[in-house]
């Protein structure tokens, strides 16, 4: 099986090949992923406009280098699968109406995709996880937490109330003056700083409720910075500590509560894995709270590489195989409208009403 992805949700405009040969390993023939950062930092975040323009003007140059990267032409194409959604709606419509004329033209079948589907389905095609397993996705868009038990059957056990992860980082950048994307700089900041200066609320931590909150926190870093400007590079490398202590505090909370969880819904799964995907897991801190708790736990920590845990289309392309071979990819096709929200499961309606505001609630 050889699938073409498309990916075009938020800010990355990207195409890749991934081939299945009967029981080997997968591979990724080509991975092009084409950031727009540049286009968006000096508004402090993406501008929704300016993205889907951007997907428009590099999409087509992107397909190509991915057909040709990989060696193959789309004859040689088994089917295309592009990203329908959750995200930007200007992005998802590039890029599914440009997998819908190549798929028309190429007479292949066109498989919509949930960005989240890809997320969730990574580590089948890093590490060859068995189902089920446990996903925390912590992106600028997202913050979840994903009972993943089989292709297309997913339940979604936590998700945010009011900001994503990678928001908290990015708007609390912006705050103390740093550039965007705010994540990695609020984490070298903190490299320097004191994380017990401040004492930063860590939301929903004990609470029954298993969801995530990042607002409280926010304000918590407003009124500390307010408080005793004009800031020093030193403070600001207090905050961050101490907000990213405050982070992997809390985040730890909820994932220990997941994993107790998971115990109890699988209690015959011998070696459990919680697998981790978004740029937030890029963070250090995080990622060593997160590897201790699944030590202690008795869970094997995953993490693909992170070009394949942050936003790419080699996991949309590996979606589409799933799907494919699953028998699950009738259901979608040329009449599938793109859907800004998009939630893995049924029974999982979106937050919104709760504070989660904006293209991806
Ligand atoms: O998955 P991603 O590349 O894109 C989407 O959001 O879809 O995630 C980007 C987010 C941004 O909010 C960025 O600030 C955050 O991941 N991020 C980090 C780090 N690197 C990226 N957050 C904390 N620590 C980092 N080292
Ligand atoms: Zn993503």
């Amino acid at each position: 099986m050889r699938v073409l992805g498309i990916e075009t949700s938020c800010d990355e405009t990207a195409a890749s090949v991934v081939t299945l040969d009967g029981a080997s390993a997968p591979v990724i023939a080509s991975n092009i992923v084409l950031s727009q950062i540049e286009e968006h930092a000096a508004f402090g975040g993406v501008v929704p406009e300016i993205a889907a323009r951007a997907h428009v003007e590099a999409l087509d140059g992107i397909v190509e280098a991915a057909l040709a990267d990989s060696g193959t032409t789309l004859a040689d194409i088994d089917a295309i699968a592009a990203t329908a959604g959750p995200g930007l709606v200007g992005g998802l419509i590039v890029g599914l109406m440009t997998a819908k004329a190549i798929a028309a033209a190429a007479g292949k079948p066109l498989i919509a995709i949930n960005h989240l589907e890809g997320h969730a389905l990574t580590a089948r095609l890093t590490d060859g996880l068995d189902f089920p397993y446990l996903l925390l996705l912590v992106s600028g868009g997202h913050t979840q937490i994903v009972a993943v038990r089989g292709v297309g059957d997913y339940q979604r056990w936590a998700t945010t109330i009011d900001d994503a992860l990678g928001e908290a980082f990015d708007k609390t950048a912006k705050m103390l003056g740093l550039p965007y994307p705010g994540g990695p700089n609020v984490e070298k900041a903190a490299a320097t700083g004191d994380a017990t200066r401040f004492a930063f609320p860590r939301p929903m931590k004990g609470s029954a409720q298993p969801d995530f909150s990042f607002s409280g926190l926010k304000t918590a870093v407003r009124q500390a910075a307010t408080a005793i400007q004009p800031l020093s590079e030193q403070d600001v490398a207090d905050i961050c500590a101490s907000f990213q202590a405050a982070v992997a505090d809390a985040l730890g909370d909820r994932v220990a509560r997941a994993l107790a969880r998971f115990r109890q819904e699988f209690p015959d799964k011998a070696m459990p894995s919680l697998v981790v995907a978004g740029g937030v897991a890029a963070n250090r801190t995080i990622k060593a709270t997160l590897h201790k708790l699944c030590a202690e736990a008795g869970f094997a920590f995953v993490a693909p590489p992170l070009k394949l845990c942050t936003d790419n289309a080699a996991m949309i392309a590996w979606a589409g195989i799933e799907r494919l071979r699953a028998g699950l990819s009738q259901e979608n096709g040329f009449d599938f409208v793109p859907r800004s929200r998009w939630p893995l499961d049924s029974i999982s309606a979106p937050m919104v009403g709760s504070g989660r505001r904006g293209a991806k609630a």
